[in-house]
């Protein structure tokens, strides 16, 4: 086998979603405790931006360090190497976290057992969804009284849309939670708590009948066998390609803060979890296994200071070796460029990479060459799809405070859309620009590094639009529709033509007056 399949056998690459609170934090650390790659719990910060820091751009910018230490975190664990990725845990930055699942091959949500599915975890989905990315799904704080095991899972098939299938049961729940049975190894897993320990008790039953099993759980013994013997007959058994296609979530339970059931899940995710998956561009299919290197900027992080005006794009590596220091084909702009300190991620320390491999995040430290979506090769014309642009939920009007400053203001918000902060739409030829973001804190984050970081003033002025829809269909309906609605058209980065509605009911009654256009609220249908 050459170096590159071996290489390429031994990746996993993920990212763990969730709404906000649910613990995502708490299982990274976990992962990584597992994984060897940090020593002590606490040693992951939260990137939660707090709201009440919103106008506190000192913590805006710790936050943001932060994030960029933890943007990969990279990890061994059996024989496999697992590259995590993190996704901000802020509700505003959602954007962040589509791009980033682009770069993913499978992802774990978790959900907190006594909220169950909440709106957050709704809207990531759809998009794993859209990508069929393989999904584990952690039902987490199990100490806590959650919901019944069978309820929640009704509602995760009914607002996730997905088959699930349980891996692991829960042998009651709170005050009395006594632990899990694994059904993948037919393994008790008692509940001990504690939260640093690496080690619960485990305990061979592959027959649930066996009395062994009466005298670790006394009365909950007969509970685990009725509720196992209705799982059985309920969900499908487990397939892995069902799951690997993303039509089929297995479910684990757990408590992540005390460190339960997160090794369970681990275990299965290095046996089930995808390799590298081969990924669309315009041209063909790239498979990882292709000699030639490959890859895609999904993010790109500046540095708000001033003085050090560097920015630093992530890449996927999707085909081939990327190696430092030799001159790669950037396909958007038609030139060579080469990286003389490409780095990775390990925690929260960084360090120089000469060679990364397909599943792979390297940092590229930019001086404005990379917008979000660009593609790197070896020569060969690719150009990667699937980060697509979703309909932003708040749009506003900036202004320009300080005529003198208009070349600032437009390199600024030129580049702060490069980076994916927020999505501009252009009206009145270029005229009018519309700023669309998915929450109130970007204006902030623009308004304040168009000055600081462009000298630019501008000033925001909301706009009542409901969704930006791109819009296809028939020519000459289309034509007719330009014209009706030429105040709300506008035009996106890429020059796709965008409809900006008004509201929700404008938008149904535009949808049925003209049947023959689609309104789409993702850039997405570009590659469908
Ligand atoms: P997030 O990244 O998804 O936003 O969630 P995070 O891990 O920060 O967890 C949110 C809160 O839930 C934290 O409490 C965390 O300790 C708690 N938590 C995580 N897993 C479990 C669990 O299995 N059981 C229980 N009972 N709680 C859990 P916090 O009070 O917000 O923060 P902290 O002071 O405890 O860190």
């Amino acid at each position: 086998m050459s170096q590159l399949t071996d290489e390429i056998r031994r990746r996993k690459t993920f990212a763990i979603i969730s709404h906000p609170d649910a613990g995502k934090t708490t299982l990274t650390e976990k992962f990584l405790l597992f994984g060897g790659a940090i020593q002590t719990a606490g040693a992951v910060k939260s990137n939660k931006i707090t709201k009440t820091a919103a106008s506190d751009f000192m913590e805006i910018e710790r936050q943001r360090g932060i994030s960029v230490a933890t943007s990969v975190m990279a990890f061994e664990y059996a024989d496999s190497l697992i590259n995590l990725l993190d996704t901000p845990g802020h509700r505003d930055f959602a954007e962040d976290t589509y791009r980033t699942l682009t770069a993913v091959d499978s992802v774990i949500l978790v959900i907190d057992c006594v909220k169950g599915v909440e709106p957050q975890t709704e809207r990531l989905m759809e998009v794993c969804r859209m990508r069929k990315t393989p999904v584990i799904v952690f039902v987490n704080k199990l100490d806590l009284e959650g919901q019944d095991p069978f309820t929640l899972l009704d509602e995760l098939e009914d607002k996730l849309e997905i088959k699930v299938r349980p891996l692991s049961w829960p042998i009651s729940g709170g005050q009395t939670f006594q632990g899990v049975y694994n059904l993948f190894n037919k393994e008790l897993c008692l509940f001990q708590g504690g939260k640093t320990k690496l080690s619960d008790e485990r305990v061979i039953i592959k027959d649930l009948k066996d009395p062994m099993l009466d005298e670790y759980l006394d009365m909950h013994a007969d509970e685990l066998r009725e509720d196992v013997e209705m799982v059985e007959g309920v969900y499908d058994a487990f397939d892995k390609e069902a799951y690997a296609a993303g039509h089929m979530a297995p479910v684990f339970f757990g408590s992540a803060v005390n460190n339960f059931g997160v090794r369970e899940m681990l275990d299965a995710f290095v046996q089930i979890a995808p390799t590298p998956r081969q990924r669309t561009s315009t041209q063909r299919e790239v498979l990882p296994e292709e000699d030639k290197f490959s890859g895609f900027v999904f993010k790109i992080h500046a540095n708000i200071d001033p003085k050090h005006r560097d920015r630093i794009a992530f890449m996927r590596v999707c085909s081939g070796t990327f190696k430092r220091g030799e001159f790669f084909f950037h396909t958007r702009l038609g030139k060579k460029l080469k990286f003389a300190n490409p780095a990775t991620f390990m925690a929260a320390s960084k360090s120089v990479v000469e060679r990364a491999y397909p599943g792979d995040v390297v940092g590229l430290y930019d001086t404005g060459n990379f917008k979000i979506g660009d593609t790197m090769t070896e020569g060969e014309d690719l150009q990667f799809q699937g980060i697509p642009s979703f309909s932003p939920e708040i749009f506003k009007e900036l202004r320009n405070d300080d005529p003198m400053k208009s070349k600032q203001l437009e390199k600024g918000v030129q580049q702060l859309m490069d980076e994916g902060v927020a999505q501009l739409f252009l009206q009145n030829p270029g005229n009018r620009k519309i700023i669309g973001t998915v929450g109130e804190l970007q204006f902030e984050v623009i308004q304040y590094r168009l000055e600081h970081e462009y000298g630019a003033k501008a000033s925001f002025h909301a706009k009542r639009y409901h969704k930006a829809c791109w819009i296809t269909g028939d020519e000459l309906k289309l034509q007719e529709f330009r014209r009706i609605k030429h105040a709300e058209m506008a035009i996106d980065k890429d020059g796709l033509e965008v409809y900006l509605a008004p509201s929700s009911f404008i938008l149904e009654m535009e949808t049925r007056n003209f049947p023959e256009i689609t309104f789409h609220t993702t850039s997405e249908f570009k590659t469908a």
